[in-house]
């Protein structure tokens, strides 16, 4: 099929309220965030039909791997028949995605599976998941002819939007919780030029923040609750099938904030189903931090009341009103995709949970030693697989990928802080991390340095392994 067959993207596509009562439909170049009718979510729903033969796009995505077209250098625009963007729009992109799937063995026997693999979106190009996204958003945000683009952010968000928007030459203010921000996000976003406001408050109050600054028309919400965030990040299933030869996975685990990661991955689920290049849904699970965690709240509730788990009912979210966790990320009370990320989840049959701090601190220690590091909010997936394997709710034998979704770079005062003795939170005593390995002082000679590199031979033969 050639690209100009389906050149008109954009006329293929709607902006659509996902309250099933209301249904209204949008035009794609409307700037609205929640539908205008209902205050319901809205998502982008292209016609599938118009993308042509399933196959003929796997072997395009395929051969576009090579290609050093821009477009194709970026793992976002590759799947572009399936974004609603024409094809001859400039697209503002730092050649975001083709992020890696890894091996992890340590943490495949910690959590009691015989494999299992993580894909790495702080790979990307500031450090976290957000860049698939934003690379759409601002894209959007460019053709309409905003001026600011704007968001609420716990740091990441706010770091990619900073970049893109610099990419662009649009004005960017970032609205952040003061002092509940890395310092390494805060720099990243410093540098990339963006206005940084700091709130009193906490990331709920800053998002109410930006959907009210959204009204004022020169500005552009780049928040997941914007569904042009979201086609951007549902191209991380094309990417994680295509690395899977197009195996499905029985299960993908992801962290859970504002729950736009885990929306978009359900959605680009679903449309590889409807083109026919999987069969099934693979179980989409999310693991939010104990003390910000009202979704696995509220799915514990529904099993507790069996309330049918097909999405037909679902009671209203009840928010954490002073979220705790020292995974910064994804402390959130309110999170603004809990709809559309609770469909998702249901639909495949997966679960939503919470890991506690020293659950998550030490899955983060057991990914490092695969020599694969993240932030702290990555490792809920690790620490969620565990309690899950545990449960028996996932079989040793079954394929898991676990989503990770920063660079360990995003936060190395948590690492210093849980391998030094020292990681709490709030007045809690610290924790004592299984897999501690503080720095020791040697004397400055080569025999201390040999006794040290022995010592440690016979003491852990190699391979850490957990208590159960
Ligand atoms: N992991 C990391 C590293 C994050 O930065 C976030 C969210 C999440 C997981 C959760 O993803 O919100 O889509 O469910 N960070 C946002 C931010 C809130 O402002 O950077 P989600």
């Amino acid at each position: 099929m050639s690209e100009r067959a389906t050149e008109a993207r954009s006329a293929n596509a709607v902006q659509r309220c996902i309250i099933p009562e209301c249904n209204s439909a949008y035009g794609i170049r409307e700037r609205i965030y929640v539908c205008p009718r209902c205050g319901g979510p809205l998502e982008i729903q292209c016609r599938l039909e118009s993308c042509g033969d399933a196959n003929v796009l796997r072997k395009q995505w395929t051969d576009r791997a090579g290609s050093n077209d821009p477009r194709d250098r970026s793992g976002v625009w590759r799947y572009r028949e399936l974004l609603p963007f024409d094809f001859d729009v400039p697209v503002v992109s730092l050649f975001e995605g083709k992020t890696p799937l890894y091996d992890a063995p340590r943490s495949a026997e910690y959590c009691g599976l015989r494999s299992l693999q993580v894909k790495h979106l702080g790979c990307n190009p500031t450090g976290s998941f957000k860049d698939a996204g934003m690379t759409t958003a601002v894209t959007h945000a460019a053709l309409l002819g905003a001026r600011t683009v704007v968001c609420a952010s716990t740091g990441n968000t706010a770091a990619s939007l900073a970049a893109y928007a610099a990419r662009a030459g649009l004005q960017c203010a970032i609205v952040v919780p003061q002092g509940q921000v890395t310092s390494a996000k805060l720099a990243q976003s410093m540098d990339y030029g963006a206005a940084v406001l700091e709130i009193d408050g906490n990331f709920d109050d800053a998002m109410r923040l930006v959907q009210e600054l959204a009204d004022d028309a020169s500005i552009y919400l780049a928040n997941s609750i914007n569904p042009f965030r979201v086609e951007g990040q549902k191209t991380v299933a094309f990417e994680l099938l295509q690395q899977c030869e197009w195996k499905l996975p029985d299960h993908v685990v992801a962290p859970g904030g504002n729950m736009g990661n885990s929306s978009a991955l359900a959605k680009g689920f679903d449309e590889l189903r409807q083109l026919g290049l999987i069969d099934r849904l693979p179980k989409l699970h999310v693991i939010q931090a104990e003390g910000s965690a009202p979704m696995a709240r509220m799915f514990a509730e529904m099993e507790k009341n069996r309330v049918a788990r097909d999405g037909s009912v679902m009671p209203d979210i009840v928010p954490v009103a002073d979220p705790k966790t020292l995974a910064t990320a994804i402390k959130i009370g309110s999170p603004i995709s809990w709809k559309k990320s609770l469909r998702g989840v249901l639909r495949s049959g997966g679960r939503v949970l919470a890991a506690s701090e020293q659950e998550i601190a030490d899955a983060k220690a057991i990914i490092g030693r695969d020599g694969i590091g993240c932030e702290p909010a990555s490792a809920t997936t690790i620490a969620g697989i565990r309690k899950m394997v545990v449960a028996g709710n996932m079989g040793r034998t079954e394929s898991v990928v676990a989503v990770l979704t920063g660079h360990i770079l995003k936060d190395p005062d948590y690492v210093n802080r849980y391998h030094n003795g020292t990681l709490s939170l709030g007045s809690s005593s610290p924790m004592k991390g299984a897999f501690a390995n503080p720095p020791e002082r040697v004397a400055a000679n080569k025999s201390a340095i040999l006794a040290s590199i022995e010592r440690r031979n016979h003491k852990s033969g190699g391979v850490p392994r957990a208590k159960n």
